[in-house]
């Protein structure tokens, strides 16, 4: 079975490839590097040292001996996208090639606009590809679990039974992100579900949680496989960001209350699942939308969960909180199902068993290479002209 991933030289996107290239299927890679280029925007490059796509494609081929071909290109434009899909012919795409922090969506107008671009027409040119020369290859696209806000109702699983003047009906789950990346998504969503009822495309669109974790066995063969670690405030994910201050003895950065609560996976679960979806895909016409998320931590759980584990290694982890830059709920009621990827055979790793082997031993690995000056704050969600990161700002 041939897998194109789009976005395949990004952290979910590089550990899905490996997997699904050990599990025998046919894989290439499309991807216009723009992850790279936000380092160097940002100042912020990733604490592991990553190799180039062309190297590390390299080095899986010596220690596998499978070949992953890669088109370089951005998804926005129609011609790099249309010849990619056309000369490739995929049964499954999986689409991770988008702008994916909620911050950098926030920076200010221009970065808002470019988000939504970059993620909306992207999704447009890749549906009206498959229309066009794959009608009937699987789309797993990635949304996310913050499609739907925080509402003070359990969540299911992209639609809802709603009996309202004495009629039901099931329809889409009220969504209200919290930013203008999360907003993208939804947006998607709603293409995605369009599309899938005007041309009969089959979708699965996965509303997953926050990944965390760098390792899976596959990049385990070799250094130059090692995946991405960001832990800046732009792009690094709360728990990443808490382990390399507990590991440099800076306190843990909680925004706010801390009650805020999210769901969370290991990206070990993260490549299961898609390749799950793929084993068990979409029917003609449909859209359907999997939570895919293993475990829901809050803010305070998880900053204690990273002292406990850092003081088992002689840390001495403290805690701080700060003024919150978002605007977000601080404490609130969170209850989303996440029952479909399980019944379909899923087995999830645990928080308090990744924390050591996935995370932590890879931050003191690399302890050299932090710059405890990336890690405050320095998007606020209220503020329109966000200065961008000052690297000469004192912490
Ligand atoms: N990482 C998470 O915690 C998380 C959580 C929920 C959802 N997701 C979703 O999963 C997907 C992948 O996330 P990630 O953490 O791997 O992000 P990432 O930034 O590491 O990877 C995305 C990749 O897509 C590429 N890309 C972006 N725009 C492109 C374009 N126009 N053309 C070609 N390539 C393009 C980037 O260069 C990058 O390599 C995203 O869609 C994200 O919204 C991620």
């Amino acid at each position: 079975m041939k897998v194109l991933i789009l976005g395949g030289d990004g952290y979910c996107g590089w550990a899905t490839a490996l997997h699904l290239s050990s599990e025998g299927f046919d894989v290439a890679i499309a991807d216009n590097f723009l992850r790279r280029l936000w380092d160097h925007e940002l100042g912020s490059p990733t604490l592991t040292p990553i190799a180039t796509l062309p190297e590390r494609l390299r080095t899986w081929e010596k220690v596998s001996g499978k070949v992953i071909e890669s088109f370089v290109g951005d998804i926005t434009n129609w011609n790099f996208i249309s010849d990619t899909i056309r000369k490739y012919q995929p049964d499954t795409i999986v689409h991770f090639a988008e702008q994916r922090s909620a911050p950098y969506s926030m920076i200010d107008r221009e970065h808002s606009v470019f988000t939504q671009v970059n993620n909306v027409v992207g999704t447009l040119n890749v549906l009206y590809a498959i229309r066009d020369f794959v009608p009937t290859c699987h789309l797993i696209k990635l949304g996310t679990m913050g499609e739907y806000g925080t509402p003070n109702i359990d969540i299911e699983e992209g639609f809802i039974e709603i009996e309202h003047n004495g009629r039901k009906d099931r329809l889409p789950f009220p969504m209200q992100p919290s930013s203008m990346y999360h907003l993208s998504k939804l947006h998607d969503s709603n293409n995605i579900q369009f599309a899938c009822k005007i041309w009969g495309i089959r979708t699965t669109d996965l509303h997953q949680g926050i990944v965390y974790g760098t390792i899976i066995s596959e990049t385990e063969k070799d250094e130059k496989l090692i995946n991405r670690l960001d832990y800046d405030d732009v792009f690094g994910t709360v728990l990443n960001r808490f382990c390399v201050q507990a590991v440099i003895g800076m306190p843990l950065t909680v925004y706010g209350k801390g009650g805020q609560t999210r769901g969370m996976l290991d990206i070990r679960d993260t490549v299961k699942c898609i390749k799950i979806a793929i084993m068990n895909p979409a029917k003609e016409g449909e859209y359907r939308v999997f939570n895919q998320f293993t475990e829901s931590f809050n803010i305070n759980q998880i900053a204690e969960k990273v002292k406990t584990a850092g003081d088992k290694i002689g840390l001495n982890v403290k805690i701080n909180h700060l003024q919150n830059p978002r605007v977000e709920k601080e404490e609130h009621y969170f209850n989303p199902k996440n029952t479909s990827l399980l019944s379909l055979g899923l087995k999830p790793h645990y928080l308090s068993e990744s924390l050591f082997d996935s995370l932590l031993n890879v931050v003191v690995q690399y302890k050299d290479r932090i710059d405890n000056r990336i890690i405050a704050p320095k998007v606020n969600w209220r503020n329109t002209h966000n200065t961008r990161i000052n690297l000469s700002a004192k912490e």
